[in-house]
């Protein structure tokens, strides 16, 4: 790894309407994937790859994540004075992970109006934005590879992933060119959940992205697009078409991806992470066999 950015910016401002009423006080990203808040495993994530620096930009339910990544002390106490070490540990887990900040959006006009929220608190410097609600699997490497892409090639990099034809109006679309690299490309054009069947190819923008600070004034002269918000895939599009600061390229990522703020995903994510942990999974297994044939 040789990338030097340690900033990541986390949006969680969201109004989560497909988990609503779960969402009505509590931020999508606060939903628990087994027994962690989805967002955790994103913190996680990001540690692992070096971003020690965490902005999140968030809403209006604001205290549940700042609770969440804050110590609490009463319950530390509780535990400790029960000599329950284990709990006590992933009650401070949270805490100690990262240096976490927090920004407010006030109203959420949209992916690309978020992350321009984090301007002063980034400066002049590359980024890494993770969306709160998509999960790549921990086994898997996507982001320290789009470090050393941003590192090697000084453009913004954004991850893609092939979806079926039949799902591509849900994302943000790519067209790309190969380069020499396996798996990395350079992305000629993006749209915003293009028409049924008038998608340019199968490479959807997922969560993770390494942006330039140049970003930030494109955003700033960014009109409403799809759904009247401000759209990152938008701004992104500006850059490749200056280019600006390198334009974009894409790392194509061919591992496990759990989109957790979709409800039938975040189904799947938590059978599937349940059924392959040790204290779980040997409960589980057979019981999904066997749920399985009563289908
Ligand atoms: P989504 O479009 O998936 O989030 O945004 P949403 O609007 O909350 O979800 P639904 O469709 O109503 O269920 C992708 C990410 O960007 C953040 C969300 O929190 C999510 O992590 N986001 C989106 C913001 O922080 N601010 C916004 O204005 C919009």
């Amino acid at each position: 790894m040789t990338s030097s950015i340690t900033k990541v910016v986390i949006p969680a401002a969201g109004l989560g309407t497909r988990f609503l009423p779960a969402t009505k006080a509590l931020p999508k990203e606060m939903l628990p994937v087994v027994d962690k808040p989805a967002i955790q495993y994103v913190v996680e994530e990001a540690v692992a790859a070096g971003l020690v620096d965490v902005l999140m930009i968030v809403g209006r339910n604001k205290n549940a994540l700042a609770n969440h990544f804050d110590r609490n002390t009463e319950l530390e106490h509780t535990l400790e004075a029960k000599g329950d070490n284990k709990k006590l540990a992933l009650v401070a887990e949270a805490s100690q992970l990262a240096d976490v900040h927090f920004v407010r959006q006030g109203d959420p006009k949209g992916l690309g109006h978020a992350v321009l929220r984090a301007k002063s608190h980034v400066g002049n410097q590359p980024f890494a934005v993770m969306l709160g609600d998509d999960l790549i699997d921990a086994r898997d490497v996507l982001l320290t590879k789009m470090l050393d892409v941003q590192d090697e090639r000084k453009a913004s990099v954004i991850a893609l992933m092939e979806v079926e034809p039949s799902q591509a109006h849900l994302y943000g679309i790519a067209s790309v060119e190969a380069t020499e690299e396996t798996d990395v490309v350079r992305v000629t054009g993006l749209v915003e959940k293009p028409e049924p069947g008038t998608q340019p190819s199968n490479y959807a923008i997922i969560g993770r992205y390494v942006l330039c600070p140049e970003i930030f004034d494109v955003i700033e002269k960014t009109e409403p697009g799809k759904g009247g918000e401000i759209q990152l895939t938008d701004a992104l599009q500006t850059m490749i078409a200056g280019p600006i600061a390198g334009g974009v390229y894409g790392v194509v990522f061919r591992g496990r991806r759990y989109d957790t703020g979709d409800r039938l995903d975040y189904i799947k994510a938590i059978i599937r992470l349940a059924s392959e942990r040790d204290d779980l999974g040997k409960d589980l297994r057979p019981w999904i066999k066997e749920f399985a044939e009563e289908l």
